[in-house]
C-alpha cells in the first residue's frame, strides 16, 4: 500500500534518464482506455500530464484499476519505462514514457464533472467560474497560476535587492481619494461608523515616508466599486511602491526596471533598455488616448483650420466652439474595391456606433482607386477646401477618411476608440509585439461636467509642476503635474507621480479643488497634519498586477488570471457572495435593511 506523504516525483519532471526507476506519482486521473487485460490513465498532476498502464498481469488488484474513472484521486507505484514506438506522443512533455504499475490505491472517488477538464476551452464562463476549482485544474488556468506566482517572487527579489521593504498597510481604513466609489465595512463597536476598504494604499504609503522608511514596496490588494470591464476587478493587485529623496526619472527608471525583469524573467521577453516619454497632449493629438496602443497609425489630424469657413455648418460650429475641432482618421487601404474592409454598410453601422462616444455624427470622404470621391459632405464644401484635407490627410485611392467634428474632449474620445476599433477589424496589430512608453505631464486637473469643478486628475497629493503654479488659481486646466503613467500595449500599466511635500502648497491645491478647510480637516485631517512634522520629498507608482499577469499570460480576460475573480455585477458565481446575512448579524451592526433593489 502506498501512504499519502510518499510521492517521489510530479508527473513531468521525470525523465528518460529515470527509466528502469520506480516512481510513485499522484493526481487525477485525466483519460482513461480499457483495452480488457490493459487499462491507460493519463495522470494528472499541476506539472502536466504521465501516461499509466494498468496491465492485469503486472498489478496486484487488478479490479480495482478497472474501478478507476475521470477525476479520481490516484496513487501510483510502478516502473517508468519507454513507450512501445507506435504509442509515443510527441505532443507531451512525458511523451516518450509511461509508468507500468504495480501498485494502486483510490485516494478520492469523484462524480462525473459539469465539464471536461481537458476539453475546457469551449465551456460557458459562468459555468467554469461556478465551479473555479476545477477550471483551475486545466492546464491553460494552471500555467497562469504558476506565472502570476513567478512574477509576484521576481517582484520582491527585485524590491529586496533594491533596499525597499515590504510593509502591510490596513484594509480596514478611512476613504482614500482614488477617485472611485469605497466598499464600506461597518463598524459593530461603533455603530453608524464605517471603515473603507483601500482604494489604494497611496496615504499610509506617503506616511510611510514621513516615517523614514525610505523605499517601500507591497504587493497590496485594492478594492474599488467601480464599473466592471474585460481589464477591472473590484478587487484587485497592485504592486505598489514609494520612495524618499528621488526625482521623478529615479522613480520610473526603477519601475521600469521592474517591469522589464519580470518580463525577462518569466515571460522571456526583451524590453528596451530605455522607454520613450511622451506628453499627455502629444498622445491625445496623435492618438485620442492617453494610454495609446503605438503598435500601429491610423493617427489622428487635426483639420480645423481648413474647415473654419468651409461653408459645412456642422463643421464650422464645432471650430466657433470653446475648445471645439474638427479631426479626422485616413483608414488608409480600407475601402479599396478589390480589398473592401469598410462597406458603404459598415460606414453607416460606424456612424451609429460612435454616438455611444456622445459623437453626433461620423462624415466621411472616400477615395475611389479611379481618384473619384465618394462622400457624406463634399458637397457642402469648396473644391479648394476637399482638396486642402485631401492633401493633409495624405489621402490616396483606397483610403476613407473619418471626421468627428465636436468638443476636444468627443473628438478624442471618439477617435480614439475608432482607431483601436479600425486597428481590430483591420487586422492591423502585431500581437507578438510589446511596446512600451511612459506618459508624461499630466494635467494637474480635469473639469468635471457632473461635479461642476475641477478634479484631480491623479490625486489631490500629487505634485504640480513649479513653473505652472502661476496658473494655479486663474487658469488651474494648464497647470501641469509630476505624473506618469507606463502604458504598455495600449494599456495602463501602472501610474505615479511625485507628491507635494509642502504644507502650504498642499492647501492651496485643496483650496483649488474646491475643499474647504473644514472638509480637508475631516476627510485628510490625520494626513495633512502629518505634515506637519517634517515630510522629505517623495514620490512613487503603483502597477496593476493582475494587467501585468494578462499581459505574460497572453489574454485580454481579467478574469482569467485572479483565482476567484467576480463576474460583471460584482458577484462571485462559486460562494454566491455577496449574499444575505443573519438578522443578528445586522442587528450587532445597528443596520436595517430599508429597502432591498
Ligand atoms: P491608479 O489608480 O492609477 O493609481 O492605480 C494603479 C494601477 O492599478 C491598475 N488598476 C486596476 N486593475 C484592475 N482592476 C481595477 N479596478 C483597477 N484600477 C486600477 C491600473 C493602474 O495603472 N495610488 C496610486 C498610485 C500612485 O500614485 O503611486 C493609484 O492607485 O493598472
Ligand atoms: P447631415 O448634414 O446631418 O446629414 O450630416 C452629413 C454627414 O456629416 C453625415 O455623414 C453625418 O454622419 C456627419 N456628421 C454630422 N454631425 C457630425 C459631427 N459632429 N462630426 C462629424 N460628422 C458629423
Amino acid at each position: 500500500m502506498t501512504k499519502i506523504g510518499d510521492r517521489t516525483n510530479y508527473c513531468t519532471d521525470v525523465t528518460e534518464n529515470d527509466i528502469g526507476k520506480t516512481v510513485t506519482v499522484k493526481g487525477w486521473a485525466a483519460k482513461r482506455r480499457d483495452f480488457g487485460g490493459l487499462i491507460f490513465v493519463d495522470l494528472r498532476d499541476r506539472t502536466g500530464i504521465l501516461q499509466v498502464v494498468f496491465d492485469a498481469s503486472k498489478i496486484k488488484d487488478f479490479a480495482l484499476a478497472e474501478k478507476v474513472r475521470s477525476e479520481y484521486v490516484l496513487a501510483i507505484t510502478g516502473k517508468l519505462r519507454r513507450r512501445s514506438d507506435e504509442t509515443i506522443n510527441a505532443n507531451l512533455k512525458t511523451g516518450t514514457l509511461e509508468v507500468l504499475a504495480s501498485d494502486l490505491e483510490i485516494l478520492a472517488t469523484a462524480d462525473t464533472p459539469p465539464f471536461a477538464i481537458d476539453d475546457a476551452d469551449g465551456v460557458n464562463e459562468m459555468t467554469r467560474l461556478k465551479y473555479r476549482y476545477l477550471d483551475l485544474r486545466t492546464e491553460k488556468m494552471t500555467e497562469i497560476l504558476r506565472l502570476r506566482s513567478e512574477m509576484m517572487y521576481v517582484a520582491r527579489d527585485y524590491f529586496h535587492r533594491n533596499g525597499f521593504w515590504e510593509v502591510e498597510t490596513p484594509y480596514l481604513g478611512k476613504s482614500t481619494p482614488e477617485g472611485a466609489r469605497d466598499y464600506l465595512v461597518p463598524s459593530r463597536i461603533k455603530n453608524g461608523a464605517f471603515y473603507a476598504l483601500p482604494q489604494s494604499p497611496q496615504l499610509y504609503k506617503q506616511l510611510l515616508m514621513l516615517a523614514g522608511t525610505d523605499r517601500y514596496f507591497q504587493i497590496a490588494r485594492c478594492f474599488r466599486d467601480e464599473d466592471l470591464r474585460a481589464n477591472r476587478q473590484p478587487e484587485f493587485t497592485q504592486i505598489d511602491m514609494e520612495m524618499s529623496f528621488v526625482t521623478q526619472q529615479q522613480v520610473m527608471s526603477t519601475a521600469y526596471g521592474l517591469v522589464r525583469e519580470i518580463f525577462d524573467k518569466c515571460g522571456g521577453v526583451k524590453l528596451p533598455e530605455t522607454v520613450r516619454q511622451m506628453p499627455y497632449d502629444e498622445a491625445m493629438r496623435r492618438f485620442g488616448s492617453d494610454k495609446p496602443d503605438t503598435r500601429f497609425g491610423l493617427e489622428i489630424t487635426d483639420i480645423s483650420d481648413l474647415v473654419k469657413d468651409c461653408g459645412f455648418q456642422v463643421f464650422e460650429r464645432a471650430v466657433g466652439m470653446k475648445g471645439g475641432s474638427v479631426r479626422l482618421i485616413n483608414a488608409k487601404g480600407f475601402v479599396d474595391e478589390d480589398n473592401l474592409i469598410l462597406s458603404r454598410r459598415d460606414i453607416d453601422a460606424l456612424g451609429e456606433w460612435v454616438k455611444t462616444y456622445k459623437a453626433k455624427g461620423l462624415a466621411w470622404i472616400s477615395v475611389r482607386k479611379n481618384g473619384e470621391l465618394l462622400s457624406s459632405i463634399t458637397k457642402f464644401m469648396s473644391k479648394e477646401t476637399v482638396d486642402a484635407i485631401l492633401k493633409r490627410a495624405d489621402a490616396k485611392p483606397g483610403d476613407i477618411l473619418l471626421f468627428c467634428a465636436d468638443k476636444d474632449e468627443v473628438v478624442f474620445k471618439t477617435l480614439g476608440a475608432l482607431r483601436l476599433h479600425l486597428a481590430e477589424i483591420g487586422d492591423l496589430i502585431d500581437k507578438s509585439k510589446f511596446d512600451v512608453l511612459w506618459i508624461v505631464d499630466f494635467p494637474m486637473f480635469e473639469w468635471s461636467d457632473e461635479e461642476k469643478r475641477y478634479m484631480a486628475m491623479h490625486h489631490p497629493f500629487t505634485m504640480p509642476y513649479e513653473a505652472d503654479l502661476k496658473y494655479l488659481e486663474s487658469d488651474p486646466a494648464r497647470v501641469r503635474a509630476a505624473a506618469y503613467d507606463l502604458v504598455i500595449n495600449g494599456e495602463e500599466s501602472g501610474g505615479g507621480s511625485l507628491r507635494i511635500h509642502d504644507r502650504e502648497l498642499q492647501k492651496r491645491i485643496f483650496n483649488a479643488l474646491g475643499f474647504t478647510d473644514a472638509q480637508i480637516e475631516e476627510r485628510f485631517g490625520f494626513f495633512v497634519n502629518a505634515f506637519n512634522y517634517g515630510a522629505p520629498p517623495h514620490g512613487g507608482l503603483a502597477f496593476g498586477f493582475d494587467r501585468l499577469v494578462m499581459m505574460l499570460a497572453g489574454t485580454d480576460n481579467i478574469k482569467d488570471v485572479i483565482a476567484f475573480p467576480k463576474i460583471q455585477n460584482a458577484s462571485d458565481m462559486m460562494t454566491q457572495a455577496p449574499a444575505a446575512v443573519d438578522k443578528k448579524q445586522t442587528e450587532e451592526l445597528g443596520l436595517k435593511i430599508v429597502e432591498k433593489i
